[in-house]
């Protein structure tokens, strides 16, 4: 059952407000609406005219907002990594955990498995008390990575778990054979193997999120009417389509801003699309929002959201 949303596309092409608009829409509708930004470079307090946090924080009757504190995420996620390193592999002194971690604060993958843990943590904690929540995402590059990740991890911990299994089976020979062995000591069976264990955990959370991108989300892109926007709009449908996360919509934002003739992509028309006006006087509060006419878009996304649930 679809009650996420998440707005992706090309720096400034209007992903924040078109995302905050929805969200605005479907709470003066009457929903529980949690939107909640995951961009480093926040900018949805501004948008909403709020003062945000890492907590939701009410801005108007049935609709809170967050501002996801990525560092902190990180850090969060480095101090459990080792933490159980630490705890899984004591007796391995040789290993200084402390330097390998400096390195991995600022390794490739990191900033991602932040990410995806703090939409873990929206989904587990707080989503609860909501009908619907609204991703308000980062630059593509990294949203992409954070999407792709439980497609790509669950792949490395399937191979991790043989290994794993044959490390098991291969320690049981050893103390079968000899059972005065030091490996005799050793774990050698999977339920009471820690590590087996914990592959079992990270596969469960991996598959509840990629649950949650491919089949409780409502994924669009926004696209102005120029050819780069469009350009980066083709290849996240090429990308997401890769990672089987169905693209719902298309949003052309900003339209009538240029008067050059246009139409949409024919590689992009086999999502629905939705356009949304160049509101000459700007946006500088959140009633401004409503003046963004977003109806096709809501309605589309509320029939999306009630099927499963009839
Ligand atoms: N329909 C619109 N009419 C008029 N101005 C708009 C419209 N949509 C967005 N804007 C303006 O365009 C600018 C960029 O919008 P916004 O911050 O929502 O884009 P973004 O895609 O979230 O950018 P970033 O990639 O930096 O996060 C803002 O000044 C915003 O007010
Ligand atoms: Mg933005």
């Amino acid at each position: 059952m679809v009650s996420n949303a998440f707005f992706l596309g090309k720096g400034g092409v209007g992903k924040t407000t078109v995302s905050a608009a929805f969200a605005l829409s479907l709470a003066r509708k009457g929903k529980k609406v949690l939107i909640a930004s995951l961009d480093p470079a926040h900018n949805l307090g501004d948008v909403l005219d709020a003062k945000l946090s890492d907590k939701p924080r009410r801005v108007e009757e049935g609709l809170d907002a967050l501002e996801v504190d990525l560092g902190s995420w990180v850090d969060r996620y480095l101090k459990e990594s080792k933490e159980e390193l630490k705890s899984t592999y004591s007796y391995n002194l040789a290993l200084n955990l402390d330097s390998f971690f400096d390195i991995m604060k600022y390794s490739p993958g990191t900033e991602e498995y932040a990410v995806l843990w703090a939409i873990e943590h929206i989904r587990c904690e707080l989503a609860a008390g909501y009908d619907i929540v609204v991703f308000d995402t980062p630059p593509t590059a990294l949203s992409l990575r954070f999407l792709a990740m439980p497609a790509i991890s669950t792949r490395w911990v399937a191979e991790l778990t043989k290994l794993r299994e044959r490390i098991l089976a291969r320690r049981q020979t050893i103390t079968r054979i000899n059972p005065s062995s030091p490996v005799a000591s050793s774990c050698t069976d999977k339920d009471s193997d820690a590590v087996y264990g914990k592959l079992g955990s990270i596969k469960g959370r991996l598959a509840g999120l990629q649950s949650l991108f491919s089949q409780e989300s409502y994924v669009a892109v926004v696209v102005n009417q120029d050819i780069l926007s469009i350009s980066e709009a083709r290849r996240i449908a090429d990308e997401l389509d890769r990672i089987d996360i169905p693209l719902r919509a298309i949003c052309v934002n900003k339209r009538g801003l240029s008067d050059a003739p246009w139409t949409l992509d024919p590689r992009l028309k086999s999502s629905k699309s939705f356009e949304f006006d160049f509101l000459r006087g700007g946006l500088s509060s959140r009633d401004d929002l409503t003046a963004l006419d977003n109806s096709g878009l809501v309605a589309d996304f509320m029939a999306e959201a009630s099927k499963g649930t009839a």
